[in-house]
């Protein structure tokens, strides 16, 4: 699954007190995760670990002073520039002096420089003495500077470097990671939200060995369910038989067959969703009695007629069962094509439907890349070229995000 820390540009400030030598550690955990990390160090903090160690497992120049020296000539270390560039700063461990200090816009350090320059958000996770943790004067810096809206993350309870144990050790690499996960998880739109999709095809049996089918890849289906996880939703995904996998905690994947299996999961479902969205190829029609055994051909004579029945409309039963969940639809229509995506709208009470423009080349089931047109309840409605499945996910929500908040 991917991470929230995935793409993400952390600074990292650190400070000199003994946790710095858990730093290295800290960097690899959070590039793991697929950050970029960059690192300010104060002078103090190169005691306990080298710029050298750092530079390396970051990947990165490692700044620790207001000047780099290029043979002769100084050139500046651009706090600014580092403070903008940065979605997230991170000051670990943070001293009672680097406290301190960014508590009172004190500016004596690269690192103090660019935390005050910085827009993005800040944490810092403390790290000193049990004394020095509970002292008075240190308690109102943190709230100080909880009041200033950097989150200052809470201290482990543990032995110190003093000999001494209790809380004030730094909290451990990994679980600042979590700490920071939680924190980009809870700004992401769909956080709690959860997005029920249907996808690939059904298979309709006929005996034991044959079915009717469709083409129909799920990449779609799957491409949506995997925007919607990215966006921080729990994912109810209710998929037909397809070669796809997608794997997340946030994840409930319900492997349904036919029509009528994929009806029941939607029915069992739908009333817990804030969101829906039917990608799947739904077959409309199935045969009426599956044969328990494999049809053989000598018992058929010239001609072999299957009975079909109607499938029930998934779709149209969460257009019409819905209360607060907004419901997105597909259409493919090869002829009178917004008119009828338009009245397909209408007729199951969607707040959206995406129509596959089924052109000469634009082959919407077997492809990577779809072209499509979004249309809303409102009336509105937006061209999208040929392009990846999975770009065309991001903006289907993003167009339905921009026109109904769930
Ligand atoms: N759909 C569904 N259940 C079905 C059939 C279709 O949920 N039994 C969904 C598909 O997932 C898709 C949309 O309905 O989102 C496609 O519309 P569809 O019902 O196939 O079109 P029809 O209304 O049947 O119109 P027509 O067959 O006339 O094109």
């Amino acid at each position: 699954m991917m991470s929230f820390l995935s793409g993400k540009k952390i600074l990292l400030g650190i400070s000199g007190g003994i946790a710095a030598y858990k730093t290295p550690f800290l960097v690899r955990a959070l590039i793991k995760k697929g950050a970029e990390v960059r690192i300010v160090m104060t002078p103090a903090a190169k005691d306990f670990v080298t710029p050298l160690t750092l530079s390396t497992v970051s990947n990165n120049p490692v700044l620790s002073s207001f000047t780099a020296t290029d043979q002769d000539n100084p050139l500046w270390n651009d706090h600014v520039a580092l403070g903008l560039w940065a979605d997230l700063f991170l000051i670990a461990p943070a001293t009672a002096n680097t406290l301190s200090n960014m508590a009172h816009a004190v500016c004596n350090n690269l690192l103090l420089a660019t935390y005050l320059s910085a827009k993005c958000r800040v944490f810092a996770a403390p790290a000193m003495d049990l004394d020095m943790y509970a002292h008075p004067a240190q308690q109102k810096n943190i709230t100080t500077l909880a009041a200033q809206g950097v989150t200052v993350l809470p201290v482990g309870d543990g032995p110190l470097a003093s000999g001494l144990s209790g809380k004030g050790r730094m909290l451990e690499p990994e679980n600042i990671v979590v700490a920071l996960e939680n924190h980009l998880a809870a700004q992401s739109p769909l956080h709690k939200k959860t997005v029920l999709i249907t996808a690939g095809p059904t298979y309709e049996a006929i005996d034991p060995v044959r079915f009717i089918g469709n083409y129909s890849s799920g990449k779609m289906g799957y491409a949506l369910a995997q925007t919607a996880l990215d966006l921080g939703a729990n994912v109810i995904l209710i998929s037909g038989p397809t070669a796809l996998e997608i794997k997340s905690p946030r994840l409930l994947c319900v492997d349904v067959q036919s029509a009528a299996e994929m009806f029941k999961a939607v029915q069992h479902h739908f009333s817990t969703v804030d969101i829906a969205i039917a990608a799947a190829a739904v077959a409309d029609f199935t045969p009426r009695k599956v044969v328990a055994h494999k049809i053989k051909k000598q018992h058929i004579e010239t001609n072999w007629q299957i009975e079909l029945i109607k499938t029930n409309d998934i779709l149209g039963y969460m257009g019409k069962h819905k209360k607060n969940q907004l419901v997105v639809g597909f259409a493919l229509e090869t002829e009178n094509m917004e008119a009828n995506a338009q009245d397909k709208m209408t007729r199951k009470n969607l707040d959206a439907i995406v129509l596959n423009a089924l052109t000469e080349g634009n082959k919407a089931f077997m492809s990577d890349e779809n072209a499509i047109t979004i249309f809303h309840k409102d009336g509105r409605s937006v061209d999208f070229a040929s392009q990846p499945k999975a770009t065309l996910a991001i903006e289907i929500f993003n167009q339905i995000l921009k026109n109904n908040a769930p």
